[in-house]
């Protein structure tokens, strides 16, 4: 079996420019979705990701503002940023890249951006609202990956869905989306024994633990559906992900490639979040004012 290549890609292209018709709407309207994104330091991985989603932002017909801080920048004025951004009225989702510099308490920093602003779903209002089925805003992988596999027309109830990874960005949020859809979940990481028994029980395999080419077709069972979240470079510098994407594709029934997979899908959620935080926005404003 040669597995299919979930395009990434091409579904991105096509749900942006269902969000471009949507914001161009809603600029008729008088609002157009604001987004600020903010990046402390000058880590170039971080660099290049801030670069893409204000690229992607404009490409989209939104506002968007890129506010860089040096790393030494103190934790009080990161705070009074985020509060700043949070009473811009012209500013409906903010991001602040991570990692942070280690002197900035993370999650003092997720806290103070207003939950209703929170594009990323890292605000603990919306991790929770999204664990018990209630409407939030939700971390941009997981979202994505649930849209890849959505038009991909992959079945999730009673799939067992294995998730290598346990972050609070991808990993754990992305076990509780697949439960809510019926999969039967299993989260490995770094400490799990025998890993192998685990992965090649999967029907649906999520490999997101930052390791190039870790997973091979040893790991997985004929016809599983595998995707690599994974964004690391080769022994020759080239792009890959965390699955041996050549030997790992024979066993699968569908794979995602990288890059070219989840990367431009999480842009695309992204994108999707801010414009829905600006259509509830700006519609509380248009019937506040006629
Ligand atoms: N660092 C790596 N991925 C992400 C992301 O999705 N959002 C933010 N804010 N930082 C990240």
């Amino acid at each position: 079996m040669t597995g299919r290549i979930i395009d990434g890609k091409a579904i991105s292209e096509q749900i942006r420019r269902q969000i471009k018709s949507d914001t161009d709407r809603l600029i008729e309207r008088g609002c157009r979705p604001g987004l600020a994104v903010v990046l402390v330091g000058d880590n170039q991985a971080s660099r290049t990701y801030v670069t893409n989603k204000k690229k992607a932002s404009l490409a989209a017909g939104m506002k968007s503002e890129l506010i860089e801080l040096p790393s030494e920048v103190s934790q009080q004025a990161l705070l009074n940023t985020v509060d700043r951004l949070n009473r811009d009225p012209s500013i409906h989702g903010i991001l602040v890249q991570l990692p942070l510099p280690p002197h900035i308490d993370e999650s003092a920093v997720i806290q103070a951006i207003s939950p209703k602003k929170d594009v990323d779903g890292f605000h603990p209002e919306n991790v929770g609202k999204m664990i018990i089925g209630q409407d939030s805003f939700i971390s941009c992988t997981p979202a994505g990956i649930m849209e890849l596999l959505k038009q991909a027309g992959v079945g999730i109830a009673g799939k067992h869905a294995v998730i290598l990874g346990r972050s609070n960005i991808v990993g754990k949020p992305m076990g509780q989306l697949l439960l809510q859809q019926d999969a039967t979940v299993t989260y490995c990481h770094s400490k799990t024994e025998n890993l192998e028994t685990f992965t090649r029980q999967a029907d649906i395999l999520i490999a997101a633990i930052g390791q190039a080419k870790f997973i091979t077709a040893d790991h997985v069972k004929q016809g599983a559906v595998v995707i690599d979240v994974g964004m690391n470079r080769d022994e020759h510098g080239k792009r890959c992900g965390d699955v041996d994407f050549d030997s790992v594709r024979e066993k699968a029934s569908a794979i995602t490639p990288v890059p070219g997979g989840v990367g431009p899908m999480t842009v695309t959620m992204l994108l999707k979040n801010t414009l829905k935080s600006a259509t509830q926005t700006c519609s509380n404003y248009i019937s506040t004012n006629g």
